[in-house]
């Protein structure tokens, strides 16, 4: 397996907001790689963003790359993966964010913090997983296991040695930072007999609540409160995370498990207690996704303030979701129908370009790599969950916006339902996005822009996009630069369910795209 530093999950990374990062990558192995700091604003370092092919060619075998970028007005959890191919199965690692020497949270102090990465195992090399996919048209093999913190725990059969086990105390307060680095599933997370306060998400602090079931998308990372039980017996807890799931194709249906254990330090309060399993939403539970999701709310006080746009400049009404694309003559493909399976947004299907779209962009030379012709509405408009059109192939292209610096963006990301209704996990690379408004249906123009949440909505770098359903955001693009949109589950992505962004430099010296460092790879 692709590793970094020999570790799996990879390597922590610690920083205080305000902190320069700079990582040297070298490429070790045989595959092209780049590496993506997930959340990370970037604020004029946008040539180390990381996708491949949108902000750098890729580190090819034998090559180094240099990141190099600040931390600008964020601190919490995010994370780093690899962002070529799907390499990030096994390629990613905790980004930690402190705030500024001498600033507290805006929470009690936690006894201590836990990062808790959610993974997914595959038997055979994930790289082969996608390529079959591609090859045959066909949804890809699914995962044998998820892990917590690179281990799977004590369900599945033979693995009960490699299990995460947090050993706890009596009476404290635990941050839990947990990251969801799984390829292709949304997860339910509970702890057995103990609920949580959810205090941020994506590095941005929220309105603390209490809840016995988390749910995050990939890509997503939320931090929670866990108060352990005051003078406990020496107990052993469960911790537990299965999919959300109610879309048509098979997934890994199964349960990763780790162990909360009590140590108590005075032998008479032992007791033997069942080990408790904690109940979980089931599979297809869209009530529980939705009562966890529209619970969230930014924390939005004095001293961390909801900048939501309050004026539109551009309005943009994207369909996301599943199509198909033609088998080529004399091939059998696996896709509905005997077609290839595709995923676009506003029915385009992203290609990968052969250059960078950011040094196309930076050197004026578009020409043969990208079009800014990227639809702001949908072409063929239909009952998005209602019956899907006969003809579902998508059009291919390396289609992006061009936005001018400073431009208000709101934009309503839309299911299209097609082969079943799916949560699609859509990240937005740069940026920081507020979530408005979001619901089940179709999204009504008229109606619903009036319950929109200008006050203290949640911040966030991943909006969960309903199953049958609609999300409304709104963010400033105030980072000149290519950014990619995504679903970031690994499966859609490689289908082309991507899209990008160009935001023009401003006019001010602080508003520009700074020249490329002389170390970028070259294609
Ligand atoms: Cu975490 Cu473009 O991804």
């Amino acid at each position: 397996m692709v590793t970094v530093n020999g570790q799996f999950p990879g390597p922590r990374i610690e920083a205080r907001e305000g902190d320069q990062v700079v990582v040297k990558v070298v490429n070790h192995v045989q595959n092209n790689i780049t590496i993506h700091w997930h959340g990370i604003r970037q604020l004029g370092s946008g040539w180390a963003d990381g996708p491949a092919y949108i902000t750098q060619c890729p580190i090819q075998t034998g090559q180094s790359y240099v990141y190099n970028f600040t931390i600008v007005g964020q601190r919490g959890t995010l994370w780093w993966h690899a962002h070529h191919s799907w390499l990030r199965a096994t390629v990613y690692g905790p980004l930690i964010i402190l705030p500024k020497r001498g600033v507290p949270y805006p929470f009690p102090k936690p006894y201590k913090e836990v990062p808790i990465l959610f993974g997914e195992w595959f038997n055979e090399d994930p790289e082969a997983v996608i390529v079959q996919s591609l090859q045959t048209g066909g949804g890809p093999n699914v995962s044998e296991a998820y892990t917590i913190n690179g281990l799977p725990g004590p369900l599945y059969n033979c693995s009960a040695q490699d299990t995460f086990k947090l050993k706890v105390k009596p009476g404290k307060t635990y941050l839990l930072r947990l990251i969801n680095a799984a390829l292709n599933a949304d997860l339910f997370f509970s702890v057995a007999n103990h609920s949580m306060t959810v205090v941020e998400t994506d590095a941005s602090y929220a309105k603390p609540f209490e809840t016995d079931t988390i749910l995050i998308g990939p890509g997503e990372t939320t931090n929670v409160l866990l108060r352990t039980k005051p003078g406990s017996p020496n107990a052993t807890f469960f911790m537990a995370a299965r999919p959300y799931n109610t879309g048509l194709g098979t997934i890994d249906n199964t349960t990763v498990a780790g162990l909360l254990e009590y140590t108590s330090t005075s032998p008479s309060s032992m007791k033997n207690l069942p080990l408790l399993k904690p109940t979980l939403p089931a599979i297809n539970d869209t009530a529980a996704a939705a009562n966890f999701s529209t619970k969230l709310r930014s924390l939005a006080t004095l001293q961390f303030r909801a900048s939501v746009p309050q004026t539109v400049d551009r309005r943009f009404y994207f369909t996301v979701g599943l199509g198909t694309r033609p088998c080529p003559k004399n091939q059998t493909c696996q896709g509905p129908n005997g077609t290839k399976f595709a995923a676009s947004v506003n029915n385009v299907s992203f290609v990968l370009p052969s250059m960078a779209l950011l040094q196309a962009h930076y050197l004026g030379q578009s020409d043969g790599v990208y079009t800014t012709d990227f639809p702001n509405n949908p072409p063929f408009p239909f009952n998005y969950t209602g019956t899907p059109p006969n003809n579902t192939f998508v059009t291919n292209g390396t289609k992006v916006v061009v936005l001018p610096f400073d431009t208000n963006v709101e934009l309503v990301m839309q299911d299209t339902s097609i082969q079943g209704a799916e949560s699609h996990p859509l990240h937005l690379h740069g940026h920081n996005f507020y979530i408005v408004g979001q619901g089940f249906g179709n999204y009504d123009p008229v109606n619903d822009p009036a319950k929109f949440n200008l006050v203290d909505p949640i911040e966030r770098n991943t909006a969960g996009v309903p199953s049958g359903g609609w999300v409304a955001i709104r963010f400033r693009a105030d980072n000149p630069g290519v950014w990619l949109m995504h679903c970031h589950f690994d499966v859609h992505l490689s289908w082309g369910l991507t899209m990008a962004w160009v935001v023009n430099d401003g006019a001010l010296p602080g508003q520009k795209l700074p020249p490329p460092p002389s170390n970028l790879p070259k294609c």
